[in-house]
């Protein structure tokens, strides 16, 4: 039998750091009347609300998500909405509430509706203390520390449950930090890596809620998009695992990311100042091994920390000089 097409798609969380940016890289791909941008209470950009239709859904009420995949005859959810880990400890029922019955009822949607994929991510932040926090493996000890690496944990068993019970195409990756120019983060541990580029093109400086010697895994936001492109276009038959593959490109700690920008903005200074934020970080790995990633579907980055730094800086420095960096 012929795998099904992916031919109608819903975002849900489009308005937020990645849906902003997968969006418009699925309308430039299927089609743009072909991508249905869902977003919440966080007002779209005219980029995300001119291109393509645009919805409201609450994926906790399961009758506003069933709406729009009704009126669209979506057979693809890439399932973005969510409760980041920062504001998940500030919120943690929210969290739960948001993450957990948003993404039960993403799945069940699809399971009566027999649909075509689903995407959900995953995080680094499913790890915990107990795991190997070096080139952290595939299959290991989890166990974290945060309601929001919960959630994640759950949901990346209900998901691998809805596969192999009900036959529900769900995928998924553990994205580390990511960092992108669009839109900012959302609420994470890993927005210091976004928010220390803006201000080195807005201000020159920075005060980082994570110690100098903090190290994560992180990646910028093209190999992000083109991961989940690849994921979803992948082959069944050659996916071992389904809602969990191990992601890596990049690994630094803040003072190697403040030196990188400095190289070029020599008056570009950083003080370090922790916050809670910095317990939920020292918490999440310092490596990924994403060896089954790049086994099973091709997986590979194409920046570095290096690579990344240059078009950051370029990318916000033009935004910048047109008034609207913090738009
Ligand atoms: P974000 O916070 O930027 O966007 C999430 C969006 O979800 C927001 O626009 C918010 O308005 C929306 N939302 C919140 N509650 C909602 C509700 N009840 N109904 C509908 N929408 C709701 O997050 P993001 O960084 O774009 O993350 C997207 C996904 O990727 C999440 O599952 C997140 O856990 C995962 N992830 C992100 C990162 C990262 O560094 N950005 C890393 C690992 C995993
Ligand atoms: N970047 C995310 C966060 O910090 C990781 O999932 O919450």
């Amino acid at each position: 039998m012929l795998p099904k097409a992916m031919t109608r798609m819903l975002v849900t969380g489009a308005v937020g750091q990645i849906g902003s940016e997968l969006t418009m890289a699925l309308r430039e791909r299927y089609g743009h009347e072909n991508v249905v941008a869902a977003g919440h209470r966080t007002l779209p950009g005219p980029t995300l609300r001119d291109s393509g239709p645009y919805e409201t859904v609450d994926v906790s009420r399961r009758d506003t998500l069933e709406a729009v995949i009704e009126k669209y005859q979506i057979d693809t959810i890439f399932h973005l909405a969510a409760i980041l880990s920062a504001v998940g400890e500030q919120k943690p029922h929210l969290c739960w509430d948001v993450n957990i019955n948003g993404l039960y009822n993403v799945l069940e949607v699809a399971r009566e509706r027999e649909m075509t994929r689903i995407f959900c991510p995953s995080s680094i932040a499913v790890f915990g203390c107990n795991t190997p926090c070096e080139n952290t493996p595939q299959d290991t000890i989890l166990g974290p520390a945060t309601m929001y690496g919960v959630t994640k944990v759950t949901g990346e068993l209900l998901c691998n449950y809805y596969h192999k019970r009900f036959g529900v195409d769900v995928r998924g990756v553990r994205y580390p930090g990511l960092i992108s120019s669009e839109t900012l983060p959302g609420g994470g541990t890993t927005d210091y890596a976004v928010a220390i580029y803006y201000e080195a093109v807005a201000n020159q400086r920075y005060t980082c809620f994570v110690r100098e010697n903090t190290v994560l895994p992180m990646m910028y936001m093209p190999d992000a998009i083109k991961a989940t492109i690849d994921l979803m276009e992948a082959d069944l038959p050659r996916l071992k695992h389904h809602a969990d593959y191990n992601l890596a490109a990049m690994s630094f700690s803040a003072g190697e990311l403040a030196a990188e920008i400095k190289k070029h903005i020599p008056d570009f200074e950083v003080e370090y100042k922790p916050d809670f934020r910095q317990a939920i970080a020292d918490t999440w790995p310092r490596t990924i091994d994403d060896s089954t990633a790049r086994e099973e579907w091709g997986w590979r980055p194409a920046y570095d920390l290096a690579a990344m730094t240059t078009d950051m800086l370029d990318k916000l420095t033009a935004r910048h000089l047109r008034g609207d960096l913090y738009r």
